[in-house]
């Protein structure tokens, strides 16, 4: 069993989630936002954040594998689910889980551009800094956190601990 440390608890997530929700429906006054869930670890988040915009909303999912190691991505990216409406002309935020080396988002903000949409804004929940390899630019970032291994709220280990509603360090690791 790994041992699982509450990093950032459920209320402090609900918070974040509504100031943010609240910022985006202020900076998107006026406008129409859609936003793309990356499966699977961005999906708690964005039904979360989702409800906490008042402008009007479109959702779109894309999932993307990262040929890596289970814990740190190549920057391999292939597309394993592609999104189901185009985004020309569109407002655009795409919604991460958690940006670690963010090899991941910058080949996906590239893929998206060419794609033509009127902006691209990127919202992750959790951001690793110190982890950086490609520098990407991040619009709206819900908790900086320390070089540690996350899991919850959308989040997994080998696909487990997606259903917790706070994020954890594991501690262990069998
Ligand atoms: P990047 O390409 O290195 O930025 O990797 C981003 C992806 O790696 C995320 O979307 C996650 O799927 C995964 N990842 C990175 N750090 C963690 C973590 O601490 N816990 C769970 N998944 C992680
Ligand atoms: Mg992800």
């Amino acid at each position: 069993m790994n041992n699982l440390k509450v990093l950032i608890s459920e209320n402090d997530l609900k918070n974040r989630v509504k100031d943010l929700g609240a910022q985006i429906t202020r900076d998107y006054a006026g406008k129409n936002v859609c936003v793309i869930c990356v499966l699977k670890g961005g999906v708690m988040f964005m039904v979360d954040l989702a409800k906490e915009i008042t402008v009007p909303v479109t959702m779109d999912f894309m999932a993307v594998s990262s040929y890596g190691s289970e814990t740190s991505s190549t920057g391999v990216v292939k597309i394993v689910k592609d999104l189901d409406e185009s985004i020309e002309d569109k407002d655009v935020i795409i919604v991460e889980d958690i940006i670690d080396s963010g090899r991941t988002l910058s080949y996906l903000v590239q893929i998206l551009k060419d794609r033509s949409p009127r902006s691209l804004k990127i919202c992750t929940l959790l951001d690793k800094p110190e982890r950086r390899v490609v520098d990407v630019h991040v619009d709206y970032v819900g908790f900086s956190i320390p070089d540690e291994f996350v899991v919850g709220y959308g989040l997994d280990y080998k696909q487990l601990y997606r259903n917790l509603p706070y994020i954890a360090i594991v501690e262990e690791v069998e």
